[in-house]
This record gives C-alpha cells, structure tokens and sequence, in this order.
C-alpha cells in the first residue's frame, strides 16, 4: 500500500498535462496512473494542478552585503520557499577570502543544514583567485556537490568583483571540469563612472540607480561574457538576465549551438525601471535593475523562444530601516529584494491566465535548473524521482502582501500584486510542508543535495 495518493489532479510534465494519480512511497514518487487502489493518505486533487516542486537557482541566505546580512536566513528563507511551492534552493555561498571554496561551502552547509525546511544546494561566488591557486580546487569542489561557480563583473568596493582574465580562466576550467560558470553581467567601470557624476550633482534618489546601470551597462558585459565563453566553447550561465541586447546575444549564441544559458526572474518580467520614480522605489534596488518596457517584452518572447533557460529569484531581502540608509543616497542601499515565494505562484498565475503553458512553467522553474545543475532527483513528476510536488489550484484568488507571506522580510515588493490561481499544499520529498496559506513544514528537514557536473 503506498504511503500517499494524489488522485484525480492533472499532472503537469514539460511536454504535456494529463489526469492521473501520483503514488508516494517514503520520499519517492512510486508511479503514476490509475487504479492504484487504497492508500494510507489520500489526497483529492480533482481541478487542481499537480506540479514538480520549483527549483530556486538562485538566492542569496544571510548574504553579506552592504554593511548588513540579508534578513532571511537559512530557515526563514526556505519557509518561504516552500510556501510558494518551491522545493529546492540554491544558495550563493561567499567565498570566505583567504579560504577554499570548500571550507567556504561547508560553513554554509553546516548553517543550512539546523535550519532548512526544504533541500538546498550550493553555489559558490568567487571572491579571492588566491594568486591563482584557486583553480586547483575544481575536482574538489566537483567531488563536494558543488558544481556550478559564480563571478561577478561588478562590486568592486564590496570586493566581490572577479577581473575579466580570471573569468576567462574560470570559464576554461569549467569547460575541463565540468563546473558550470554563472556570471553577474555589468560594466563596473561605467558604473562606477556614472555614479561618481550623479552624486556630484546632487541627483542621489533610486531612479539615478537605474541610470547608473542602464540597459547597455548590462549589455555590454553580457556580450563580453559570452564571447569568451563562445572562444572558448566553455558552459556558462547568465544569471538574472534583464536586457533586450543581453536577450538578443543569448539567441545568437543559442542558435549557433554553443552552451550558453540564461535566466531571468520575476521581477524583470513584472516591473520596469518606472517602480525607481515611486517614493519608495529604494525598496526595489537591486542590481542589475528592473530595465524599460522593451528589455521585460524581450524576456517574455525570449522564454516563449525557449531562449531563456531559468527563472529563478535572486532572493536577497533588506529590513526598511536598511533600504532607508540610502533614502538621501541610493549608493547606500543594500542591493536585493525577497521574492523567494513569489516565483513559482507568478509563473504559474502566467500560465493560468494564458500567457505561457503550466508546461512551459514547469520546464522554466524545475526540470530546466534540475538538468542544467546536475540533479536527477528533481524537477520532474516521474517514478524514482523525490516526492517534491506542489498542488496548485487555478480558481483560488490571492493578493500578495508582506502579511501573508512567510519571509522574515518586513516588507515585499510585490505588495498589493493579484494572482488568480495559487499553490495550496507543497510536499517536500512526501512530507506535507505547506498547506492552505500555512507551514507545516520542520526546520532540518532539508537535505543538502549533491549535485552533478554539467553536461552539455
Ligand atoms: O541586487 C542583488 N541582486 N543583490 C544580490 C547580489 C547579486 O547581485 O546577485
Ligand atoms: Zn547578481
Ligand atoms: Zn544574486
């Protein structure tokens, strides 16, 4: 007898969206069909859509950042993500300077691993190239279950900024090792440049962030960054893609058949750079920011193009009173905002409202970051997998507000914003961990998942 049967929900794939049951043994999924008789739960999920969990690859836990740390930590954090039906996380881990990246990932493994509610896994961001000897550290990395890597292109005074030469070197390695590249694309020096002249001129509000870093500062470095990875036919992923050009270069590259993916988030794809001119558009910097109406339309036909790879988050909440450290100065405000449990409600109110698939919701927010990152045991409803699934139902209204959600986060960006349709259970590996607005998940549950090299 299984241990749980969703019965009646129509399952969704990459490919297809079907009625069946799913059968749960343990922390597997054990089948799927019909007629599977007794079971010891049974769950009705007629009119509902029974989903994958959503794979976040992309979150910042704790973060240093702008003289704070991000306000959700390990547990907030993947409370969060559960409430909003996402399963998996993957969390930037910093490089400590002067450390391996091992070490660095431990520390954050032993921190996640009291408190996390759903599985998570690493990526690790590059501070230190340590005179290069860095690099001989892959296989151990690899070895760990870490097997993507992150640089930034910017960030220079906070000293997480990697140089062009090292990002190459980095890029050749993973092409050896099978470690994929994730970059941070924008021109740092032109940044740097614009902010120096705003600040002079007295012109410090959050709409000068935007035009600090408009549309060709990220453009520019993702065409660099491309190219490179192109020259060298090495794997790399563009996170939190925001630009038309940037957009354009990745379908070039696409269709040329090189390695080369990307993702986008929510956030690029419901706001514009307009939410910097509102009194409280501080609440909204992020880096690279939200661009113009022409840049968020690309996004939206580069995912119908199947060229963007991923949504993900980039979860990397601030308290007000630290978004309010830059009020008069919007160098000073700490770079990120939640959305950790916005995601997988946002793309699937999408595909509810016609606008994309519950397929190709799916394909963007679990099964493309499960193959790229290397995790067979998630991202797809499928015999042998791990029970990670969310029950969605598409008649259930809700408007989002930092009251109902589950960050410890005091404020949301998307306040006020309607989902028609929303995730009312999440089971995490078989274990009922979200149910009708509430967690009833458990803080160490999650389990660090290792993952495997990426193949091309
Ligand atoms: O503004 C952001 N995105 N903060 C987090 C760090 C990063 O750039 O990904
Ligand atoms: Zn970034
Ligand atoms: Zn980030």
């Amino acid at each position: 007898m299984y241990d749980l049967l969703i019965k009646n929900g129509k399952v969704v794939t990459p490919v297809s969206v079907y009625t069946a049951d799913v059968a749960v043994q343990g922390e597997k999924i054990a089948a799927i069909g019909t007629n599977f008789g007794e079971a010891k739960k049974c769950v009705d999920a007629a009119g509902k859509y029974v989903l994958p969990g959503a794979i976040d690859a992309h979150t910042h836990l704790a973060m240093p950042f702008g003289g704070t740390v991000s306000s959700d930590g390990y547990g907030a954090g993947t409370r969060a993500a559960a409430c909003g039906g996402t399963t998996t996380v993957f969390d930037y881990a910093p490089q400590i300077k002067g450390c391996g990246i091992v070490e660095s990932v431990e520390k954050r493994h032993k921190m996640a691993e009291k408190e996390a509610c759903v599985d998570y896994a690493f990526h690790c961001y590059v501070t230190d190239m340590m005179g290069g000897k860095l690099l001989d550290e892959w296989p151990d990395i690899i070895q760990y279950g870490v097997t993507s890597i992150k640089c930034f292109t910017v960030y220079k005074k906070e000293k997480m900024m990697v140089t062009d030469g090292e990002i190459v070197q980095i890029l050749q390695k993973g092409k050896e090792t099978g470690m994929m590249t994730n970059v941070h694309c924008e021109n740092p020096d032109v940044i740097d440049l614009n902010t120096e002249r705003f600040l002079k001129e007295g012109k410090t509000s959050a709409w000068y962030h935007y035009l600090s870093r408009p549309e060709f500062v990220e453009a520019e470095a993702d065409k660099r960054v491309i190219h490179w990875a192109k020259s060298l036919n090495a794997p790399v992923y563009i996170v939190h893609l925001a630009n038309k050009e940037g957009m354009e270069e990745v379908t070039r590259a696409k269709d040329e058949g090189y390695p080369v993916y990307a993702e986008t988030c929510p956030q690029y794809l419901h706001f514009t750079c307009d939410v910097y001119k509102r009194a409280d558009g501080r609440n909204f910097i992020c880096s690279p920011p939200m661009k113009g109406q022409e840049s968020q339309d690309a996004l939206w036909a580069g995912i119908q193009r199947g060229d963007i790879d991923t949504i993900a988050t980039d979860h990397c909440p601030f308290q007000s009173y630290e978004k309010d450290w830059g009020k008069d100065d919007f160098t000073k405000v700490p770079n990120g905002c939640a959305g950790i449990e916005n995601m997988f409600p946002y793309m699937l109110a999408a595909a509810n409202s016609g606008r994309i698939t519950f397929s190709k919701a799916v394909e963007l927010c679990c099964a493309n970051p499960a193959r790229i990152f290397g995790c067979p045991s998630k991202g797809l409803l499928e015999a042998g997998r791990d029970a990670d699934i969310v029950l969605y139902d598409p008649e259930k209204d809700f408007t989002i507000s930092q009251k109902n959600m589950h960050s410890d986060s005091d404020h949301t960006i998307w306040e006020g914003t309607k989902l028609h349709g929303y995730p009312v259970q999440t089971y995490s590996r078989g274990r009922l961990v979200y149910d009708n607005e509430k967690f009833v998940g458990e803080y160490g549950w999650g389990k660090f998942l290792r993952r495997e090299p990426h193949q091309a």
